[in-house]
């Protein structure tokens, strides 16, 4: 799958929420609100267990599917983990690496980020890369230091044709689950020295039609200034993509803001 910006991308993060029968009614209900409309990207991240079943659930839609996580090994004794082209059986074309929340609690550096990053790719995935800094450092103006480190060792090693196929994810950690937005000039601000740190790496054709999402507390009253801003190319969400109608309002906002960009 080609990726480019020309229309919003709403990516759901369910976390360590809902079992099988729940994931399948979420993703009904989100199947039945957004009705194959065109407009948007769509992608649904559940908990590992019920990729398959939700996988069934979003046939004859245009709803893809995404993991929270991946291990870069292929095979072997690594008790617990999962493979790239595990992830890709299950029928996932997404996988979250990175996320604040694994870097905080399971270990996540950004070497580590980017032994997983090359392993997805390989697998012909594309990877959505987190990064974003701290409240601390943010008030210690760390902001671009903290992301250009994250972007360069994250995905060190990696080509101009694969850069193409990441997707980076800027989510400032103070306002994941906070209730507590980056205001849309703020999330702009970042977002193009992320554009920027790409077209230093990989030239403004890749750099330009990159998508750079923003996350942290997007709920349907935000959506639509965050994402009318140049840089901000839809959203990664979690708490707001755990209902249907507000996951579903979200990506009306977007397309309505990309309608005006
Ligand atoms: P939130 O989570 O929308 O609940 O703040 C975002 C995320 O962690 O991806």
């Amino acid at each position: 799958m080609n990726l480019f910006n020309k229309k919003p991308f709403i990516a759901g993060n369910w976390k360590l929420h809902k079992n099988i029968s729940e994931s399948i009614q979420l993703a009904k209900s989100i199947k039945q609100g957004t009705n194959k409309k065109e407009g948007a990207e769509i992608v649904i991240i559940p908990p590992y267990v019920s990729l398959s079943e939700v996988k069934k659930t979003l046939l004859k839609s245009n709803i893809l599917l995404g993991a929270q996580n991946v291990f870069w090994e292929e095979s072997g004794a690594y008790t617990g983990e999962i493979s790239p082209s595990m992830i890709k059986d299950a029928g996932c074309d997404f996988v979250i690496v990175g996320h604040s929340e694994r870097r905080q609690y399971f270990g996540d550096t950004d070497e580590r980020v980017n032994k997983k990053v090359k392993a997805v790719l390989s697998a012909g995935l594309h990877p959505i890369v987190c990064i974003g800094e701290t409240l601390e450092e943010r008030e210690n103006n760390k902001t671009m230091d903290k992301v250009r480190a994250q972007i360069t060792k994250g995905l060190k090693g990696i080509n101009q044709d694969q850069i193409s196929d990441v997707i980076i994810a800027y989510e400032p950690i103070w306002a994941i689950g906070t209730g507590r937005t980056a205001t849309p000039k703020q999330a702009e601000k970042v977002h193009e020295f992320i554009r920027n740190q790409l077209e230093e790496m990989v030239g403004k054709d890749t750099s330009s039609c990159a998508i750079i999402l923003y996350g942290g507390s997007v709920k349907p009253k935000n959506a639509f200034s965050l994402i009318k801003e140049k840089n901000i190319n839809g959203a990664l969400i979690g708490g707001a993509s755990l209902e249907a109608d507000s996951f579903v309002e979200i990506i009306e906002e977007a397309k309505k803001a990309y309608k005006e960009k």
